[in-house]
């Protein structure tokens, strides 16, 4: 990433933009509500907010008949009152009168049953009528408020994801994409699902339906194509955008770590990233792991496209759609409001900003709750946010170096997931991926997210849980990155399948064999209650020490060229190596042959931290729950300390010296940090 400062997202507001979802169409009847909304967004200073997402039965109540006047109205008000508009496309819920007049635009059910009208993000992606009718809409929003002063950002739908269409038309649609892919030739693709098994092979293209988990190559591709097919729809869908509204930024709100879409095929065609954020927090001793991967996934929208992104959603109370919806904790909001700017964000936004009066999230957070008024927890909390980001001036456009890459990829986690075996259960790819992040995120030590197609060069660590499939190409560039002196890490269930699900052949690691020096000969899983101790080798230059416990997949390897790290302690397979490292050029590759415990990641990559000399927010070291992340312009530089803890701990600082932005205080010694706090500091 280049060390400099980015453009605000935009000219209009070169500020942090504060604000949250809008529902002026859902208090129509109540023009004194809308006013007062006014007088209370100045309160809780915000600048920009997210209208129309669900608006479209409001915007043409009937087919081709266009009601934009209470629209006009809360774009003008907004303006009038020095905010913007994060204006939506409405083709996330469709209207009653569309779904009863096209059946064809509602999705159908793997048993071939059209969904009834109702919910939202239901609609089918492939369907030429609901595309046209999104064309007629966005070309009537884009024509229409093109100039107006008000208009910020788009915000395209909402929260797209791979949902399965199974209608004739998706369907058709997926084997039109498939005859490009094997270009055109039936027996490459049944030799690329190896459909020979169970006598799967097909004879005929419109014999292919998806509809058939037992074939893993099948089922990838159509994942594969539905996240290609939801590209599409977004394609056509801001066509009229660009056209009325070439200088206003799109974008659509990400969902995090949301397994149906392939988010690093979908980064490339907004202008810019954003996504919402739902973590829950349970205020228990642990919670605070729960931000360890909010951070990470923080990182991963900051990585799609290495620059400032957008916090689009986050609730700012409770939520209503988990178990048990607690609330959060009194200064949680600010916490996790501030973690987002420390990882790159340039706003932070809500979902939402005045509670429904009905309806399924009728009981969720809001800035401005039922009662409607400023006297709140909630809003002062709100409030306190928007004083924050209007004196953070100075950090918009700033960017956030990292030394290391953790690897989530989309295709190795859907290809992971399919397998039959080893363990069905517990494969928990993305957990295990936060597990090695853990490490650097206690450590304050950034961490960027890559996949398979990433560009390595410019780390000196990138670590690859659970690498399962490896694509062509990827292998190279491990070894021409490790060659060139990078450190490389993968674990157990690494090098087994190529990108259409074969076994590679020629024994595991598959591609990577060579670079980690090991053979991956069998692998064993474990009982939930069952453990296999892991033994540090003497003398281990890996900051190994003693014993660890490994449990669920325990890797049984060769070390052919790999220098060993750690042994088996037990089972009939004691004495074999659990942890390697090879040495080729000027780099290293690791192999972590099982699950292992915390502390045996934590030990292993604090030794990576000072072998490698990574750079930390602080030099010191950072009690359990808090982090600390940098934004910089290369030429000053801001460290956000972030605690998530639940008792006041002290952090000393050593000799640095820094500024409070947001007090003006000089710091230096230590610092006393409440429970659920932020410092935000600037290195003097
Ligand atoms: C998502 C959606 C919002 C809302 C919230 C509730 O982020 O985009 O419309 O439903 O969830 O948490
Ligand atoms: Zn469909």
């Amino acid at each position: 990433m280049t060390i400099r400062r980015y453009p605000p997202i935009s000219p209009k507001l070169p500020h942090l933009i504060h604000g949250g979802d809008y529902n002026p169409d859902q208090w129509r009847h109540a023009p004194d509500v809308l006013e007062e909304d006014m007088r209370l967004m100045k309160l809780a200073g915000c600048n920009a907010m997210t209208v129309g997402v669900f608006a479209w039965a409001a915007l043409e109540p009937q087919e081709g008949a266009f009601d934009f006047g209470w629209l006009d109205e809360t774009l003008d008000r907004l303006h009038r009152n020095g905010a913007f508009a994060v204006l939506a496309t409405p083709s996330g819920g469709k209207p009653a009168w569309m779904s009863e007049a096209y059946p064809e635009i509602r999705q159908m059910t793997a048993g071939g049953v059209r969904e009834p009208h109702g919910m939202r993000h239901n609609h089918c992606r492939t369907s030429h009528i609901y595309r046209e009718k999104c064309r007629i809409i966005n070309t009537e929003l884009a024509r229409r408020y093109a100039d107006h002063p008000a208009l910020l950002i788009w915000h395209v739908s909402n929260e797209y994801r791979g949902h399965d269409c199974h209608c004739p038309l998706c369907h058709e649609a997926f084997r039109t994409w498939l005859n490009d892919r094997y270009e055109n030739d039936l027996d490459a693709l049944n030799r690329a699902w190896y459909t020979s098994f169970w006598g799967h092979t097909y004879s005929d293209w419109s014999q292919i339906r998806p509809l058939n988990p037992w074939n893993h190559g099948l089922m990838l591709d159509w994942e594969r194509f539905k996240t290609d097919q939801t590209i599409d729809f977004f394609r056509a869908e801001i066509e009229p955008l660009r056209e009325f509204t070439p200088d206003i930024p799109v974008t659509t709100n990400f969902m995090g770590l949301e397994k149906t879409l392939d988010h690093w095929r979908f980064a490339p065609e907004v202008d810019v990233i954003s996504w919402g954020s739902y973590p829950a927090y349970h205020d228990r001793p642990e919670s605070w792991l729960r931000a360890v991967r909010t951070s990470l996934e923080h990182n991963l929208n900051r990585s799609f496209q290495r620059k400032p992104y957008l916090m689009m959603e986050c609730s700012p109370g409770t939520q209503n759609w988990m178990d048990v919806n607690k609330l959060k904790r009194p200064g949680l909001h600010v916490v996790e409001a501030v973690q987002a700017i420390a990882h790159g964000s340039d706003s932070v936004q809500f979902f939402q900003w005045r509670k429904n009066q009905g309806s399924f999230e009728k009981l969720h957070g809001a800035a401005v709750d039922h009662c409607g008024s400023e006297n709140t927890r909630v809003f002062r909390e709100v409030a306190d946010v928007g004083s924050i980001l209007a004196s953070l001036d100075d950090i918009v456009g700033t960017t956030t170096p990292s030394e290391v890459a953790i690897l989530i990829d989309w295709e190795n986690w859907w290809a992971l997931d399919s397998s039959s075996g080893p363990r069905t259960e517990r494969k928990d790819y993305i957990d295990t991926c936060a597990a090695h992040y853990r490490p650097f995120w206690s450590a304050g030590v950034s961490c960027d997210v890559v996949n398979e197609e990433s560009d390595l060069s410019g780390f000196k660590l990138v670590i690859a849980p659970m690498l399962y499939m490896v694509r062509p190409g990827f292998a190279d560039r491990v070894e021409a990155f490790v060659r060139g002196g990078g450190t490389f890490v993968t674990t157990y269930l690494s090098g087994i399948v190529d990108e259409t699900d074969l076994c590679f052949l020629g024994g595991f690691p598959g591609p990577l064999r060579e670079i980690l020096g090991i053979w991956a000969e069998e692998i064993d899983v474990l009982y939930d209650d069952e453990s296999v101790p892991v033994r540090a080798a003497a003398d281990n230059t890996a900051g190994l020490t003693g014993t660890y416990t490994a449990s669920v997949f325990c890797d049984l390897i060769h070390a052919e060229t790999a220098q060993v790290l750690a042994t088996y302690g037990g089972e009939f397979y004691a004495g074999r190596p659990a942890a390697t490292a090879n040495a080729i050029g000027a780099g290293r590759a690791l192999y972590i042959a099982s699950r292992n415990d915390t502390r045996f990641l934590g030990d292993l990559y604090r030794q990576l931290m000072d072998n490698l000399e990574l750079s930390r927010a602080l030099r010191c070291d950072l009690p359990d729950g808090v982090t600390a992340q940098v934004r910089t312009d290369g030429e000053r530089t801001f460290v956000f300390v972030l605690g998530f803890h639940r008792e006041a701990v002290r952090i000393e600082l050593g000799s640095a010296t820094y500024c409070d932005l947001l007090t003006g205080d000089a710091v230096a010694g230590s610092i006393d940090l409440p429970p659920y706090s932020v410092r935000i500091l600037e290195a003097t």
